[in-house]
């Protein structure tokens, strides 16, 4: 077996996604509230108002996980829970909330792997230019010493952001997530900046904070591309074309070295420097020096990747998916070989402990007569893309970790609850869980595997 022993098998939520509770206990709004109660915004209607109101019933949550053996749980905090303004004044029933979860989890073996940011901003910071607000930089760092101060008695993961891309990207570039905005090229470059700087604050911040030592990482999240042979040319192809910045364009946050070269080398990469001269913000070394604060891991968020070959001219290029590929139900495709080349590549890169934070499949789950949820193309699906991960390990990447997206089915952003992706169903109109077959599938695996 090559995963390592003390490999950390896990399930991962975020807040907006599952707590509910929206108004409760003194919690602010954030950008998700607020957004997806604007008509037009969610594909079936649909809020986070309720979502699997885990807030109220995170005891039976813990409970169905420690049933299926997990390791770890990787959640989120709202920041609006702990912050109601997003500074200033501290909520502290929002931090018992989180206290009281991880009490729940320890008592229960389970490792809790803690993000601070899985895109559900505070609204009064957004109101207040948000991400294009350079205030925000001692915001983060504030907040997240504030989480730090109260839970690293007992917690010792943290990971700073989830996927700047998407919340970055999506969200201020392309307009189709929270808050929905089509900024210029210049001012999400000077998010983006300010999104590397914030981290780089809490990265200090919190280490201050922390009354043990605690490891701190990072998930951002790449379409991890990988060769369509074991040619050299064709693998350094797929290394080139997953570490390049893409032109300008609606996908351009989409990359992985923006957002990662500047944390780990302390410098953006050449080539994207080059390609965005003209929209990007006067960036210091002072700058660099903060955002490129060393931390303890690195983690990515992978769901599939492409194929990619060397042309004639040694150049990347894409193929052409064969026509009847398989998919899961939001229409992605499925493609396992990317969990063994993404961490590779990554790990060659980076040269840090990676976990993989996130991976999964949708599908269109319901409950058969007998009363049980069968889900064959998820298991088929988890069990394809970790073949392949092991195969990272056996090339020599150091990985740590892998946490299944998601525990439990929830409000899948845009998609509302059309999107389920858990291991436990969760019957939106009863709030009853029901573990699907992947479930006690994952549960066999981790016995093997641990
Ligand atoms: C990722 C998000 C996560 C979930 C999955 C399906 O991009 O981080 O919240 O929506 O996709």
């Amino acid at each position: 077996m090559a995963f390592c022993k003390d490999f950390v098998w896990g399930a991962a939520t975020s807040s907006y996604q599952i707590e509910g509770a929206w108004n409760v206990d003194g919690k602010g709004l954030n950008i998700w509230d607020v957004y997806s109660h604007q008509p037009g915004t969610i594909d079936d209607g649909s809020t986070g108002d309720v979502a699997c109101d885990h807030y109220h019933r995170f005891r039976e949550d813990v409970k169905l996980m420690k049933e299926m053996g997990l390791k770890a749980y990787r959640f989120s905090i709202s920041w609006a829970r702990i912050f109601p303004k997003g500074y200033g004044e501290v909520n502290e029933k929002g931090v018992q909330f989180y206290s009281d979860l991880i009490d729940c989890l320890l008592e229960n073996g389970i490792e809790p792997y803690i993000t601070l940011y899985h895109w559900d901003l505070p609204y009064e910071l957004h109101k207040k230019g948000g991400w294009m607000n350079e205030e925000i930089v001692q915001w983060f760092a504030t907040y997240a010493a504030e989480v730090v101060k109260h839970l690293s008695d007992r917690a010792t993961y943290f990971i700073t952001f989830n996927e700047p891309q998407v919340f970055i990207g999506h969200g201020c570039l392309m307009g189709d997530n929270a808050p929905g905005y089509k900024s210029t090229y210049q001012d999400v470059f000077q998010m983006a900046h300010n999104v590397l700087k914030a981290h780089g604050a809490a990265v200090k911040a919190m280490r201050a904070a922390a009354v043990r030592p605690i490891k701190i990482g990072y998930a951002p999240t790449c379409s991890a591309h990988y060769p369509a042979s074991e040619r050299v040319e064709d693998i350094e192809a797929a290394r080139q074309h997953l570490f390049e910045c893409p032109p300008l364009g609606e996908r351009v946050l989409w990359n992985v070295s923006w957002w990662s070269d500047p944390i780990i080398f302390g410098h953006y990469p050449e080539d994207g420097l080059a390609l965005y001269r003209d929209y990007l913000p006067q960036i210091t070394a002072e700058d660099m020096a903060l955002i490129s604060q060393p931390i303890d891991f690195y983690c990515q968020n992978i769901y599939n990747g492409h194929e990619t070959a060397a042309g004639p001219d040694g150049k990347p290029y894409e193929t052409q998916r064969p026509f009847g590929y398989p998919l899961n139900a939001m229409v992605w495709p499925v493609t396992p070989e990317c969990l063994h080349w993404g961490p590779r590549f990554l790990y060659e890169r980076y040269r840090l402990p990676i976990y993989i934070s996130e991976n999964g499949m949708s599908c269109h789950d319901a409950v058969s007569l007998d009363g049980k949820v069968h889900d064959p193309n998820r298991i088929d699906f988890m069990q394809r893309y970790l073949l392949e991960y092991e195969k990272a390990a056996r090339d020599g990447a150091d990985i740590r970790g892998y946490f299944y997206w998601s525990l439990m089915d929830n409000f899948e952003w845009t998609y509302g609850y059309n999107g389920r992706f858990g291991l436990v169903y969760v019957n939106f109109q009863t709030q009853e869980r029901i573990l699907k077959d992947s479930a006690y599938w994952y549960k066999n695996w981790i016995e093997e595997h641990s």
